[in-house]
């Protein structure tokens, strides 16, 4: 399946077919350290049998397809990283990958209840958490005081799988299906998302699946700042870049992959009020500010909570150090890393930029800030979600 206008840009690679191979992960639940290949000549053997391979692979074809047709009746808006963005009950997706693929995962992937999702509006910290989710949940496997220490060599975005790349291609979610149960106690597995909480399967979020989120959100001015910048690396050379006046109208509007940006945080956030124990629900600028705190609590919401002893040992320490912006930006794995998300979606060393809270300052008129500020309020009105001055 293409990107839509799909051309090489820097940021971008194309990848010829004979080479096309997905990213390793690193298993978070094995007993030791173990990298499976999900590409297709290491793929594990499935649990399913042939004839459903078969049935999923055909199912895939016309559910492309009917929405392919589908795709045609659809609002349309100017696209970030695209030419344009679609309007599928009520968000914004690339009409190429998160429309086609939404349907595909509610109709082909597995969830367990132990699977555990790190969900996250694009450019709200999902690196950091990556990072820190891997780490606290892996502790009892690697050291994290150790030079040997898996961040220091893979890039967070190869430490579990992003759901999203998986459904921007039409077979691949037999794939994640197909992940070999290592252990009988059916440890967490770890994957992450942008998907919007309502456009995910009922077997995901439903409470009676099991599954637990983590949401990590972040103020909206320094998010759509940094997806700016990010989206103009990502765009296509033959697309005019957007100027930072089109991006903010387009985000104002709602208009951004996955957006609007305000319903994509109230749909966590009220499933955070009403299912306490499923969704752990957190600020990129609270962690910013007292990562001790919410780490400890984080852990605990994973079922991992740090010991006396490891507090003591200062584990919790480490394993910000480990993670923070001033750690990881500098290895040369993240300077240098050309993450394979799908075949048709790489990015070059581009997650790590500032990492600072209030940089929308030296971007924004104090009206852009002043409106956007009121459109947040407005929109998180009597919801009990604030910003506050930590966002400042
Ligand atoms: P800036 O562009 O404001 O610097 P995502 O990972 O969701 O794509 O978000 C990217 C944003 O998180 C970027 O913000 C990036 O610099 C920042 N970031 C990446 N790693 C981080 C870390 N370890 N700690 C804090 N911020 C981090």
């Amino acid at each position: 399946m293409q990107l839509e206008h799909f051309h090489h840009s820097p940021a971008f690679a194309i990848i010829a077919p004979c080479l096309q191979e997905e990213p390793p992960y690193l298993l978070s639940h094995a007993k030791k350290p173990v990298l499976i290949m999900r590409n297709k000549t290491t793929k594990k053997p499935t649990k399913k049998p042939l004839q459903n391979m078969e049935n999923e692979k055909q199912d895939n074809e016309e559910t492309i397809a009917k929405y392919g047709e589908l795709v045609l009746s659809l609002p349309k808006e100017r696209g970030w990283m695209t030419q344009h963005l679609v309007q599928y009950q009520g968000f914004w997706l690339s009409p190429a990958c998160a429309f086609k693929g939404a349907p595909l995962l509610h109709q082909h992937f597995h969830a367990r209840p132990s699977d555990i999702f790190l969900a996250t509006f694009q450019k709200s910290g999902t690196t950091w958490l990556r990072a820190l989710m891997f780490a606290t949940m892996n502790r009892a496997l690697h050291d994290v005081s150790s030079d040997q220490y898996p961040l220091l060599t893979t890039g967070p975005h190869d430490c579990f799988p992003f759901l999203d790349a998986y459904i921007h291609q039409t077979d691949s979610i037999s794939h994640l299906n197909s992940r070999p149960i290592l252990s009988h106690d059916a440890s967490p597995e770890l994957f992450s998302t942008h998907m919007p909480y309502a456009l995910l399967p009922k077997s995901v979020t439903a409470s009676s699946s099991g599954c637990r989120f983590v949401y990590v959100c972040r103020n909206p001015k320094d998010v759509l700042v940094s997806k700016w910048i990010f989206m103009n690396k990502m765009r296509p050379k033959q697309l005019a870049p957007l100027s930072l006046q089109e991006a903010y109208d387009l985000f104002c509007q709602g208009v951004s992959h996955y957006g609007p940006f305000w319903d994509h945080v109230l749909g966590y956030w009220k499933a955070s009020l009403e299912f306490r124990d499923k969704i752990f629900f957190l600020k990129y600028e609270d962690l910013k500010k007292d990562p001790f705190v919410h780490l400890k609590r984080f852990a605990e919401f994973l079922g991992q909570p740090f010991s006396l002893e490891e507090e003591r040992k200062g584990v919790v320490q480490e394993i910000i150090k480990l993670c923070s912006f001033e750690n990881l930006s500098h290895l040369e794995v993240n300077k240098t890393k050309v993450q394979w998300f799908s075949s048709q979606l790489v990015v070059k060393n581009s997650f790590f930029r500032k990492g600072q809270v209030g940089d929308w300052k030296n971007y924004f008129t104090d009206e852009m800030a002043r409106r956007l500020d009121q459109i947040t309020d407005d929109k998180f009105n009597a919801s009990g979600l604030t910003f506050g001055p930590a966002a400042e």
